[in-house]
């Protein structure tokens, strides 16, 4: 199994990552769970520091993780949950049909529009964002999601991106002025390396200073090249026009 493809255009090339088609086969394949990237423990402080309990939180691309079940046993109220693969969201919403603050839908995070605007208070993406730049179109579909996921946030809500995207990569297509959110970058280690993943910053929680096309300051050195990329995207709490 990949885990580490999404660092640049280059590496998607192996799998269809944007492909429904390829995410029903492999969960077809492995009925089990699978966090990418990383376990909700090490997310915690991040989700608990731009993510209010009492948010309705929109999982997009949920998968087979078992994120959202830790984020209900850590006290999160209401957590709805979609995927494009019918065999994941079939699988969870079987296994969780216990736990009423977990809600799973079948959908394409480009077109949501059975839900209207500002529905949720926050939106959280792991590796969603990144499957969709790795497959056939992936300019528009990224410009589709990144609409729909805009549209449905709350003024004032937060949009969470955790990924392998390099700044370089990513802010061009998050910092449009249509989306009205302003963008924060932390960086975290991968599972089981030691330290911070940054020289000159001492917390994980400390956000990374960035231009809007996502270059980072000239003394900057990243200590684990393997690193993840956390971007908090909060909507401007006045109303857009
Ligand atoms: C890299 S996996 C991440 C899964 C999960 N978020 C995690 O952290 O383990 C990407 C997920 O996005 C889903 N996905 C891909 N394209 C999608 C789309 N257009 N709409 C909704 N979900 C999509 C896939 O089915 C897959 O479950």
């Amino acid at each position: 199994m990949n885990n580490s493809m999404f660092r640049d255009v280059s590496s998607c090339n192996t799998y269809n990552y944007g492909d429904s088609l390829y995410w029903d086969a492999r969960y077809i394949q492995e009925a089990g769970s699978f966090d990418w990237y990383q376990r909700y423990s090490a997310l915690r402080p991040f989700v608990r520091k731009f993510v209010p309990t009492s948010s309705r939180i929109l999982m997009v691309g949920c998968g087979n993780a078992v994120m959202s079940e830790d984020m209900v046993k850590d006290e999160y109220e209401e957590i709805m949950n979609i995927d494009i693969s019918t065999v994941a969201i079939d699988m969870m919403r079987r296994k969780h049909a216990h736990i009423p603050q977990l809600k799973y839908m079948q959908m394409d995070v480009r077109d949501m529009s059975v839900f209207p605007d500002d529905s949720f208070g926050s939106v959280i993406d792991k590796g969603t964002l990144d499957s969709l730049m790795c497959g056939t179109g992936a300019s528009i579909s990224a410009s589709q999601m990144l609409g729909e996921v805009s549209r449905l946030l709350k003024p004032g809500g937060v949009y969470m991106l955790i990924t392998y995207g390099d700044p370089n990569v990513r802010m061009p297509y998050l910092s449009r002025s249509v989306y009205n959110w302003k963008i924060e970058l932390y960086i975290i280690p991968r599972p089981g390396f030691e330290g911070s993943a940054v020289a000159s910053i001492k917390s994980s929680l400390e956000p990374i200073p960035m231009s809007e096309n996502g270059d980072l300051p000239s003394d900057f050195a990243l200590k684990d090249p393997d690193c993840h990329f956390i971007y908090i995207c909060r909507k401007n709490p006045l109303k857009d026009e």
